[in-house]
Formats: C-alpha cells, structure tokens, sequence
C-alpha cells in the first residue's frame, strides 16, 4: 500500500523539473505574466502562450526539448475561486516537445512522473483516471485510438485492466456514470486544445490538436446536482484535472480545413497547486503549504477557524471567503510585484477587482480594519525561493495594498447600504439582458438591479461592476451588463472596452499591422535613448494593430522638439530599409552588445535577440521573442509615417507615449 507524500508545492515543481530534464529538457524560466509581445491577451494564462512562435515551427535557442513552470493568471475564472480546487492565480508545469517525440513518450513519461515513488510524486495509480478525443464528426477529426492503447499498456503495467469507455458529452457522462472505466473518450469540447476552443472555433493561423487529460479520483461521494452519475468530466469534485498532454500537430488554413503542422509539437500543461493536493490526497488545494502563512493572518485576524470542507459546498460560506482572499492575495502580489498598480483599466483594473473583492470578503468574515497587506506577506513568503521577486517587492505591495484598502473601506459600507434603499424592478420583460433571458423565464430570476445604480456604486463607491454583480447576484438579482456598458462609455469611465474582451483570455494578433508596430516600437524605444539619453528604459509596453504605447523611464514632460526629433529618427530609419535580424545567443553574448532588456525579467541562458541593422553595426538590438518585419521599410508601407500621438506621464519617474504609422 502506497503512503501519502504530502509535498510542498516547492517539491512537486523541483521534481518536475528534474524529471523532464533529466530527459533531456533544457529547464527554460516562467515568462512574465504579463505578456511582452501578445497586445490581445491582458494575462499569460497557459505555459503554451509565450511559446506560441516555436511552436508553430521557429527554432526555439535552447532546443527541442523544453521544461517550465509558467506563473499563469486566468480572470475568466475569478467567479470560480471559493471552491478546493479554482484559483485565478496558478504555477503551470510545463513539458514540451517541439518536433521532437509525441504521444509514444509523453504519456508513458508523465504516468512515470506521477506514479513512481523515488522520481515523481508517488501516487497510487489506482487513483488516475484519462480521457482521450473521441473524434469530431464537424471538423473530420479522428478519434485518437493510439493513445486508448498506450494508457491500456500503462495501466496494465501496473496490475490494472483499464477499461476504455466512450462517454461523447458530459451530459451523457451524467447520465450513464463510470460503467467500470478507466479510460474515457470525450468529444471536442473536452478533448480537444487550442486558445480559441474547438476547431470549428479556431480562426485561421490557429493551432491546435486532441489532447489526453489525467483525472485524480479524490475519493469524495458524487454530488448529485451535478447529474445522477459521476464520470472523470463531472464537475461535483470528485475527479481533478492534474495534468493535460495536448498533442499540437494541426493548424488552422483560410479555407476552414486543418494541415498538419511542418512538425508535431507536445504541450502538456499541469496545474502545480492540484498535483500537490494528489500528493496529500486531499482535495483542497487551500490547504497546501503556499497558503499557511496567509491563511494563519485570517484565521487570527478573524478569530475564524478556516475549516476542512471537502465537499464542494453550498453553505461553507466562511470557507468561501477564506478562499477568495487567499486566491485573490496571491494573484495581487505577483501582479504588484510584476509592476501592476490598481486602476481603471486593463491589467490594473483585474487587480483593483482583486483587491477591492477580497476587502468585502475579509468584512464578511469580521475583519475590520487593514489586513491585506498583511495576507500579502505571507504570500510572498511563500515564494521566497522560487520567486524572489515578489518579496523584493515587499514594501511597493504593502504600500499599494495599505492605500486601496484604506481608500475602499471608506466607501464600502456607504455602498453596501445603498443596496437596502434600492427599488428592484420587476423581470422578465423587454428590459432583460439578451444573456440572462433563459435564467428569468426559469423562473431563477425576480429582479433587476437598475444600472443607474451600479454606474452611481461605481462612480461614487468605488464597487467594480462585477462585484456589483456578484452582490445582486447574492439577492437573487442580476445587472443589464449591455445597459451598464453603455453608461459608463457615455460617462467616460470605461476606457477598458477592448479589455473586457481581453479577460476571454484571447487570441495573438499577428496581423501584420501590430507586427509593424512591435518594430516601431524597438526603433522609438532608441529614438528616445538618443533624444533623451541613455538611461531610458523600457517600463511597460502594449501594442495592438491600431498603435503602439511605450511606458519608459525618464523624468520630465517631453519638449515639442524633441518629440519631433524622435519622430524624425524612427522615419529615417525607416526610410533607409534596414533588415530585421534574430540570432539566437548565450545570455552573457546579449548583454555584452548593450542589448536591451525588460526590467525586472529574467532570461535563460541561450536568448533571442533582434537587431535593427546588422549585429556588428546595429541601430538598436533588443532581447525579443519576436515576430517582426524583416525590413523597417515594411513600416512605410501605404506612404505611412511614424507619429507620436501623445506623451504623458504614466506613474513617478515613467512617462508614456502612444505613437501610430499613418
Ligand atoms: N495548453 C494546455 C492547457 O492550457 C496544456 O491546458
């Protein structure tokens, strides 16, 4: 009988690591969670997202063999987070094969990884459960029977008779139950893995392919409101999802069809957090060593015991707002501590989501007065090791956290009140947002909470519109989300109306136009060393296909003319059709050319750097994952001109412009 190993998550990601590259994987560094390079993504929010380019074919520096942990952030689950298992912020592990093996390896080497006591986690196989893809009558997908055998071969191995099911959907999962199975095949939307979704999803460009998931049976009894029979797709708690091999071979073409990529890639992904909670054979991931530090703060501060629920529960309500706290806390620090400060829009409004959420939930649980900085530091504790930089960031986190929640607990009180004044309006009728029509005439929903009013909460009281949401949503009432959009683009107050859709988590856009401005952005970036001097850096970029924005340091309001003399500088170097070169070299090579890089990063020792100009006599050279043009003439394109739009300051010491080519 195998004995639990109740690992730290410090353990499971060392292990991790060790295992792949003691198979050969070069152990390459998590990229940052803001994305560098992917204006259509607020979040890195899978290990596949900064490899994007390698995998669709481009050489990767340090081979073909890659191992990460990958800090990842997914807002779209923020509404999930309060059950064991959902959090916003995640470490996912990370094995990749470009080109090199596929299924006949990665399943076998991953079962070795979770199963053997000296090199893995040591759990009991008895307890993993798989899927594979069932085919896909609408794109012509075939099943993937070869994986149905490598698992029957793993398993048996190991003394098991895996028996392989074909369960189709959930909902026929839910209705006919195990059936004594070990291996499941879903269709598409389960087993199937690009950005976008399934394949009748995936715009053209896109790659993706079938993937295997591995379940880990926690042993809790089935919930039935989540259908008569339980089944590894079931979301009532039993089964986690600890690790998926997506087998990335397909791309996307114009006409609608797939091709096989020029080679075929691995992508496994595995949630760090939920392996640990495998290892302790206990389901909520709140309880793993990360969390301790934090959690102590709130149970102290609180005078609440945080108490052991596995169930996914309906009343634990305490237990809910531990959770969401601790989630929420963690995500903030890495978030402050990456150069992410509290605002209205984009990244800066996910955080202040955050932030201004937990506040409620620590009032919920009795806590009056400032405890979020305190919950932070033990967060960052936590990663003392792996992630430095979160507490080298200690006193900006504390300081950030200390004003927001000064500022919003002044004004939460007044706004909770507000929802006792209020005059619900009756539904259904026309009103009704088109989303939440089935909800009403289900009868789940009475009321309408008016948008004037959660314009006025969030205007006057500071409550982001989701939480507005989520506070209606308690009293059996929901918010006209279009309505409520509509008002606050009137007002002004939503500058974020490209972010909302950028919380999906979303798409590259390596439309050529925002590949254009990525390379303006390189020869504004030394425009502005050669204007202003050599101490400007970069402090922040995004880029989409209608402009460019550059935060950098440097401490004054900008002279006309020398705005004008570094428009002038980027057009001539665009003028002279200089080409855009990449070489792949070592680490220390880069920095001896004076390339630059992005504050804060941390590279591995082979890099990508892309050189305005030839290496020996460049205009600018920079540590870059890419894409670009291959000549700064491309940027003329259409008679065009580079042209900054404005210059402003963006924080203490930063200044930011937002230049287009027109
Ligand atoms: N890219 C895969 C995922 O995010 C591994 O699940």
């Amino acid at each position: 009988m195998l004995s639990f190993s109740h690992m730290t998550v410090a353990d499971v990601r060392t292990r991790y690591l060790d295992f792949f590259a003691k198979r050969g994987h070069a152990v390459i560094p998590s990229a940052p969670i803001v994305p560098e390079n992917d204006p259509t993504t607020l979040f890195t929010s899978s290990g596949m997202q900064p490899l994007v380019p390698y995998l669709l074919g481009q050489p990767h520096p340090e081979g073909a063999r890659l191992v990460d942990s990958q800090m990842s952030f997914r807002a779209e689950d923020i509404e999930e987070v309060g059950d064991n298992r959902h959090t916003t912020f995640f470490e996912m592990l990370g094995n990749w094969s470009l080109g090199d093996y596929f299924k006949q390896e990665q399943l076998p080497w991953f079962f070795e990884f979770l199963t053997s006591g000296e090199e893995g986690l040591g759990l009991d196989p008895a307890k993993l459960y798989v899927t594979v893809f069932g085919g896909d009558e609408e794109s012509g997908m075939a099943a993937d029977s070869e994986s149905v055998e490598i698992w029957k071969k793993l398993f048996g191995e190991k003394g098991i008779n895996a028996a392989f099911v074909e369960l189709g959907t959930e909902e026929h999962g839910n209705e006919v139950g195990m059936q004594g199975g070990r291996i499941f095949s879903y269709g598409a939307r389960k087993n199937w893995w690009s950005r976008a979704g399934v394949p009748a999803k995936m715009p053209a460009g896109e790659i993706g392919g079938p993937d295997s998931e591995m379940f880990y049976d926690f042993g809790l009894p089935h919930d039935p409101a989540f259908g008569p029979e339980c089944h590894p797709n079931c979301d009532c708690g039993r089964f986690v999802e600890i690790g998926n091999s997506v087998f990335m071979q397909f791309i996307k073409q114009d006409d609608g069809t797939f091709k096989e990529l020029p080679k075929k890639n691995v992508d496994f992904g595995g949630g760090l957090e939920r392996l640990t909670a495998a290892t302790r054979d206990d389901a909520d991931i709140f309880l793993t060593d990360v969390f301790d530090a934090a959690r102590t703060v709130l149970e102290t501060r609180s005078g609440k015991a945080y108490t052991r629920l596995n169930l996914v529960e309906k009343d634990g309500a305490d237990t809910r707002s531990f959770r969401i706290i601790l989630d929420h806390m963690r995500a903030a620090s890495f978030m402050l501590a990456s150069g992410i400060r509290p605002a209205n829009s984009e990244q800066g409004y996910v955080l202040r989501r955050l932030i201004r959420r937990s506040i409620r939930e620590a009032d919920k649980l009795g806590i009056k007065d400032a405890v979020l900085a305190e919950v932070a530091e033990g967060c960052g504790a936590a990663y003392a090791e792996a992630y430095p930089f979160v507490q080298a960031a200690a006193r900006a986190i504390r300081e950030e956290l200390e004003k927001e929640e000064a500022q919003f607990r002044k004004t939460l009180a007044n706004g909770m009140r507000q929802f006792e004044k209020i005059q619900w309006m009756g539904v259904p009728d026309e009103a009704l947002p088109s989303n939440n029509q089935t909800a009403a005439i289900a009868g789940h929903v009475e009321k309408v909470l008016p948008s004037n009013i959660v314009f006025e909460l969030y205007t006057t009281y500071g409550f982001p519109v989701e939480m507005t949401e989520e506070i209606a949503k308690e009293r059996g009432a929901i918010i006209n989300k279009e309505e409520v959009a509509e008002k606050m683009k009137e007002h002004q107050v939503l500058s974020r109306a490209g972010a909302a859709q950028k919380f999906a988590g979303g798409l590259a856009d390596q439309a050529e136009q925002t590949v254009r401005y990525h390379t303006a952005h390189h020869l504004l970036l030394k425009a502005l060393q050669i204007v202003l001097g050599s101490d400007v850096h970069q402090r922040g970029s995004n880029i989409t296909s209608e402009r460019l924005r550059i935060d950098f340091s440097y401490g004054a309001k900008m002279t006309d003319e020398q705005k004008t003399t570094v428009e002038k500088i980027v057009n001539e170097k665009i003028a002279a059709a200089l080409p855009v070169i990449r070489t792949d070299m070592k680490k220390e090579e880069a920095e001896k050319l004076g390339a630059e890089h992005e504050f804060g990063a941390s590279y591995p020792d082979i890099v990508s750097v892309y050189s305005v100009g030839p290496l020996d006599n460049a205009f600018s050279i920079e540590f870059c994952g890419g894409p670009h043009v291959s000549n700064t003439s491309e940027l003329g394109a259409d008679g065009r001109h580079f042209k900054i739009l404005k210059e402003e300051a963006s924080s203490a010491g930063v200044r930011r412009i937002k230049a287009v080519l027109q």
